[in-house]
């Protein structure tokens, strides 16, 4: 497994597990057959609704806790400073950890205009050590630029809607230009579209390895951290193993041929969801 060092210094898993749309009971059971698989990189979120089997899947596996990343975020309807303050203890109390290694706000949600607020509380759970390291997710140019106008502590992560389809080479820059690593959400394109592309099979077939394997090397070579979530204990075991092959540059340019903008979910901008 290879890290990310992030701008805390602390090492972050570049290949994790994510659990959105995972019922509580089903995410035990995905994030025990993770860790079994070597994932040691969890991304979980209040509005997953599975911070608590998470988390008792992470206690009962008996790995050390400093072997483990936790990630957990923000929802929206809790944003604010006292808000935020007091969303995160009650992710802590389901997770039934100490500690997060890092927090992410969710969504920037513009309309609401709380997050260089909320900025604020998880700027003090880091300093309390609480939140090991803090960052967002969603952030575009815009929002992020705002942030980092009041912001005491840089943004270890943006977490982003990333794929083949939609490559965020605009975000990706300015991530790099201000220390935040870029972590791409949807990695594989939700499982749908993507994975059929040709140039994924073709590619996968010169190596061994599936147009998922494929894709998942294609973000890591870039630097990019990737939270590909399965159920499927064989897919689960397939994510992982992808540190056995290299693309070529030629490859590399291929698929980059796929990035057509579309997006999967949400404009980030127009998002105003609170749930
Ligand atoms: N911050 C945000 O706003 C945000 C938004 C979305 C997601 N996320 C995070 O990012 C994680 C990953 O994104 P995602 O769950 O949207 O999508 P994804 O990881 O791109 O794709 C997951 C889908 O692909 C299927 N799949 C997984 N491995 C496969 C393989 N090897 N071959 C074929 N199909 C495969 C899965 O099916 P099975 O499960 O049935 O195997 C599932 O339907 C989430 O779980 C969550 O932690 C964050």
């Amino acid at each position: 497994m290879i890290d990310v060092t992030l701008n805390t210094g602390a090492a972050m898993p570049q290949l994790g597990f994510g659990v959105w749309q995972v019922p509580d009971d089903d995410a035990y059971t995905a994030v025990k057959a993770a860790l079994e698989a070597g994932y040691r990189s969890i991304d979980t979120a209040r509005i997953y609704e599975n911070e608590a089997g998470t988390g008792r899947a992470l206690r009962d596996s008996q790995i050390p806790r400093d072997e483990l990343f936790v990630t957990t975020k923000l929802w929206n309807s809790d944003q604010g400073f006292d808000e935020t303050l007091r969303a995160f203890d009650a992710s802590l109390e389901r997770l039934g950890l100490d500690h997060v290694d890092l927090y992410l706000i969710h969504w920037p949600v513009p309309e609401q205009d709380k997050y260089v607020d909320s900025w604020k509380a998880m700027e003090r759970l880091h300093a309390e050590g609480r939140a090991k390291a803090i960052g967002l997710s969603n952030f575009t140019e815009k929002t992020l630029g705002r942030l980092l106008a009041s912001a005491d502590v840089v943004p270890a992560v943006n977490q982003i809607e990333l794929h083949p389809h939609l490559a965020q080479d605009r975000m990706r820059e300015l991530g790099a230009e201000h220390g935040i690593a870029t972590e791409a959400w949807s990695p594989l394109g939700q499982g749908k579209e993507l994975l059929g592309e040709p140039v994924l099979t073709e590619i996968g077939a010169a190596h061994g390895k599936s147009p998922a394997q494929v894709v998942l090397r294609w973000h890591l070579q870039r630097g990019t951290i990737v939270i590909p979530k399965s159920v499927t204990p064989s897919r689960i075991k397939e994510n992982i193993d992808v540190f056995d092959f290299e693309l070529s540059d030629e490859e590399m340019g291929r698929i980059g041929t796929l990035d057509s903008g579309s997006r999967l979910g949400p404009d980030p901008d127009e998002m105003n969801w609170l749930g």
